[in-house]
């Protein structure tokens, strides 16, 4: 018990013990080298950490698609198939539509099976509830010669969207110019997608791709989707989300080194493998009035592609706060070194118990045990002859 809380109740101090070990000085300074080398190459010319990074960057995206496609022996221009129309950073073409014309308020049967019924009894349960196109009503009426349908009131009829049709396939060769101006606030730096670099009538003519027009502004719907690894005429077909990403990595201590870089991805990757609702579409309507004053409308079924132009980016500039902070953090791992060489010196190399003997030493304050300890005899001896009229029985904390 005693031996227990005299054990426990110690204290180690650091004391320096220099060895004279080609083995052990070889490791300690390659292990010195190696965590100056990380702290050099890694941490300062790769990772920058000389830098202060702006990340918020602001950015304003201005887009504007061109093309004429075929769709029900009509030419559609971009009026009729990007919507919203204000050229901003997301913005849809329509792929295909459904179109249900001279829809009035009104009461009519459903269109979708589950609401099929035989008598007004199948119909009550849906009382007041809303269906797919309407408020039904309880009532079961006759959908055609053969078939009955609980009847909604809302517009009618009810648009039929099980017709099959095909997609607007020239959208493949339709273009999307994105102008795209960027500013990094912290050091107000501002840039644009246009680079001083490339002149306005290669503008007018180039065609982005990833090897040769990696800088120009325009890119071909197709080429767009292809680079995010979908098939357009499933995407045409179903619809879908697609990324424009571009990302703008800046190092403002080199004069022109801040480019952008795009890259395509499909955003609503999950409505790929669900089953449930695959795609995108949506609906709007066109509404008009006759001449009796009442309100019809045409109601528009879209599929469509939806593009999101991301923008994404920071910026680094040399300051001296993130450069001295690093720095001292890099020269206090150098002793990092030592835990590594203590280990070796101490365990795997030759004569270990003698480099053990003279790095730990015991001190005690009985007086048994100080003139035991060769090492602080001599010390004492020489207290001795300044202290003569003492005991000898002198424990260390006399001369703290
Ligand atoms: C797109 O353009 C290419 C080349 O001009 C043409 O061969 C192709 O038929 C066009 N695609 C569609 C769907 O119109």
């Amino acid at each position: 018990m005693c031996t227990c809380i005299t054990d426990f109740l110690t204290y180690e101090t650091t004391k320096s013990v220099v060895v004279k070990s080609w083995t052990i000085g070889i490791i300690n300074r390659v292990v010195q080298l190696l965590i100056i080398t990380y702290f050099v190459g890694w941490v300062f010319l790769n990772e920058k950490a000389y830098q202060v990074r702006d990340t918020a960057i602001e950015s304003s995206v201005m887009t504007k698609v061109k093309g004429f496609g075929i769709y029900n022996n009509r030419v559609m221009d971009v009026a009729d198939y990007v919507t919203p129309t204000q050229g901003a950073s997301v913005f849809c073409i329509i792929t295909k539509i459904i179109t249900t014309d001279n829809q009035v308020q009104g009461h009519c049967p459903e269109s979708e099976k589950r609401f099929t019924c035989t008598q007004d009894s199948n119909c009550s349960k849906y009382v007041n509830k809303p269906g797919d196109y309407g408020i039904l009503t309880g009532r079961c009426v006759s959908f055609n010669t053969t078939m009955k349908m609980c009847e909604i009131k809302g517009w009618c009829p009810a648009e039929i969207d099980t017709i099959k049709t095909t997609p607007m396939m020239e959208v493949e060769n339709f273009t999307i110019f994105i102008k795209n101006s960027i500013r990094f606030p912290m050091f107000n730096y501002t840039k644009g997608n246009f680079l001083p670099t490339i002149s306005s009538d290669y503008i007018k003519k180039c065609n982005f791709d990833m090897v040769n027009n990696t800088y120009c502004p325009i890119f071909k719907v197709g080429d767009v989707v292809r680079y995010a690894q979908q098939n357009f005429t499933k995407l045409a077909d179903k619809g879908g989300i697609i990324g424009i990403k571009i990302g703008w990595l800046c190092d403002l201590d080199k004069s022109d080194d801040c480019n952008p870089s795009y890259s395509f991805t499909r955003l609503d990757a999950m409505s790929q493998k669900n089953a449930v609702s695959p795609g995108y579409n949506f609906r709007f309507a066109k509404y008009y009035k006759m001449e009796n004053g009442t309100d019809y409308r045409t109601l528009v079924k879209a599929y469509a592609i939806r593009f999101d132009v991301l923008v994404n980016g920071n910026a680094g500039k040399f300051n001296m706060i993130p450069t001295l902070i690093n720095m001292v953090a890099a020269f206090t791992s150098v002793g990092v070194g030592t835990v590594l060489c203590d280990i070796i010196l101490l365990n795997f190399l030759k004569g270990a118990e003698q480099y053990k003997a003279k790095k730990f030493e015991e001190v005690s304050d009985s007086p048994m045990d100080t003139h035991s300890n060769g090492l602080y005899q001599s010390q004492l001896s020489l207290r001795h002859k300044i202290k003569s009229n003492d005991l000898g029985s002198f424990s260390i904390e006399h001369y703290c």
